[in-house]
């Protein structure tokens, strides 16, 4: 059984169907996409709040001829206390995929080693691989001619501001490394990446693409895309202040965009906080492509889903 819990768990052959099925689902919406998972159910349980993740899987889902079902992790018995294994096993007699977004890594780790259909990350503290996928395929889509989606992403510099240890900066760890991008990570110390990242890093025989610096402006330069995420993920709201302060040199401007290489990107995986990670004339000028990033969260979740359909046939 295969799932996608972390960006290397997808052979490069399989991430090369991902991007262009995706390009392909793109352009024919509303006319044709194949019925990858027709006749089958598919459950979301998530136990943490989504916008994007939640609302384009269940209709990646439903345009893949399947059927989702969207369950608060509080509303089932797992939040009351019943075991991973026996929810792992007595979903897996009822549906034919599982789509979770959750705290812990291990967990969904758990719920793919001890039932038997496939699961997908969907968001842990740990990683945010689909988010990760969406984000190269929507550079690729300005970058390539339509054909050759991964070998546009190659040798390009993605810079990333704020923190360096989230979900968003570890998946980047590993996508840079698959995609042969090179990442530069600006952040304050305290924030590096850490071991566990590296580990996995070392783990899938990629070589490490990223560097770490506290100096944001020597991240920005010559950037192809200039990336930031949320200072407070989900679950740190304790810690507000003293990340606020700390980061707030990490900041994306437009006087860092001007760093960065003509006609760099602007990204963001959103939520966003105006005036906090990202300033406002940035996150809607000319060079944002959010609106479009978070629109490919359908298209490539929907490629993932098929692709993972595929191999577990
Ligand atoms: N980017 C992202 O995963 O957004 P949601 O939290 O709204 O799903
Ligand atoms: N780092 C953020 C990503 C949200 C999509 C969080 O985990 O809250």
């Amino acid at each position: 059984m295969q799932h996608f819990l972390k960006e290397t768990d997808f052979k490069p052959h399989q991430v090369a169907e991902v991007f262009s099925l995706a390009h392909a689902f793109k352009k024919g919406r509303g006319r044709h996409t194949p019925p990858s998972l027709k006749g089958q159910t598919w459950a979301m349980i998530f136990s943490k709040s989504s916008t994007r993740t939640r609302v384009s899987f269940d209709v990646g889902i439903h345009e893949l001829g399947g059927h989702p079902i969207f369950l608060n992790k509080n509303d089932i018995q797992l939040g009351r206390g019943e075991s991973i294994y026996d929810t792992a096993n007595v979903l897996s007699r009822f549906v034919h995929g599982l789509i979770v977004r959750t705290f812990d890594q291990r967990e969904i780790e758990q719920l793919a080693e001890l039932g038997s259909i496939p699961v997908i990350n969907a968001l842990t503290d740990f990683l945010h691989p689909c988010q990760i996928f969406t984000d190269a395929f929507s550079m690729a889509e300005r970058w390539s001619d339509g054909t050759n989606f991964l070998e546009s992403l190659r040798g390009r510099r993605i810079a990333y501001f704020g923190d360096t240890a989230n979900n968003i900066a570890n998946s980047w760890i590993l996508g840079a490394a698959m995609f042969g991008m090179e990442l530069a990570l600006a952040g304050p110390e305290g924030y590096e990446p850490g071991e566990e990242i590296r580990n996995v890093l070392a783990q899938s025989g990629y070589a490490p693409t990223w560097s770490f610096t506290t100096d944001a402006t020597v991240a920005a330069k010559d950037a192809d895309v200039l990336y930031t995420d949320t200072w407070v993920s989900m679950g740190q709201e304790e810690e507000s202040a003293e990340r606020i302060a700390a980061m707030k040199p990490y900041s994306v401007t437009s006087d860092l965009m001007r760093l960065g290489k003509k006609g760099a990107l602007f990204m963001h995986d959103l939520p966003a906080y105006k005036g906090m990670e990202v300033q406002e004339d940035v996150l809607y000028g000319p060079q944002s492509i959010i609106f479009d990033e978070a629109e490919n969260r359908l298209h490539t979740q929907k490629a993932i889903m098929a692709v993972l359909a595929e191999a577990n046939r």
